[in-house]
């Protein structure tokens, strides 16, 4: 089962590596950042776009978010839930918190399944025009996390 879970995992890091690029100016390097006590603090790019990070979100070809997340939707569209709800996890989470689990989450859980956003090392599978690319540019992360600290009631 583990094995599935892996295999999947790695097909749809794949899969995403290889799609989402597309949206992106060509980050050819990473903005550095520094890990600390389960967080991020520093911004990565200039203060995100709470619209412009809620649309990444929403938008499953660019993110692949709502695969595995229900998040709050006007739109009602059908959604994953193999991962936790995001209703609330602006409440949780400190932006800095919010900002680590993006860039890359095996940073906090080896066994995290969701995929490395913003790490271009130990990518499996990636075609050849995507390597050395994150999967989301620096601002792209940052418009991400002013979106969701914006959700502050848990789900209904
Ligand atoms: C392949 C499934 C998958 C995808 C795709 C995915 N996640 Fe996750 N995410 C998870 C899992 C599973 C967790 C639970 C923690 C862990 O296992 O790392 C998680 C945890 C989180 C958390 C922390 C939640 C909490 O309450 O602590 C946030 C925030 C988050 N994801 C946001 C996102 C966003 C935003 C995207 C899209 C850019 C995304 N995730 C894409 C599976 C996924």
């Amino acid at each position: 089962m583990q094995y599935a879970v892996n295999a999947a995992a790695a097909l749809l890091v794949a899969a995403m590596a290889a799609g989402f690029a597309q949206a992106q100016t060509p980050p050819l390097s990473l903005v550095p950042y520094v890990v600390a006590g389960g967080s991020i603090e520093k911004p990565l790019a200039a203060p995100g776009n709470v619209q412009r990070g809620q649309a990444i979100v929403l938008d499953k070809s660019l993110s692949s978010c709502v695969l595995c997340h229900v998040v709050p939707d006007p739109e009602h569209r059908p959604m994953g839930n193999i991962a936790p709800p995001l209703a609330g996890v602006g409440a949780r989470l400190s932006a800095g918190q919010m900002r680590l689990r993006l860039v890359d989450s095996t940073l906090l859980n080896a066994h995290s399944i969701m995929p490395p956003y913003y790490r271009v090392e130990g990518l499996h599978q990636v075609a050849p025009a995507w390597r050395g690319k994150p999967i989301m540019s620096a601002q792209q992360i940052e418009d991400m996390v002013a979106w969701l600290l914006t959700l502050k009631e848990p789900p209904r």
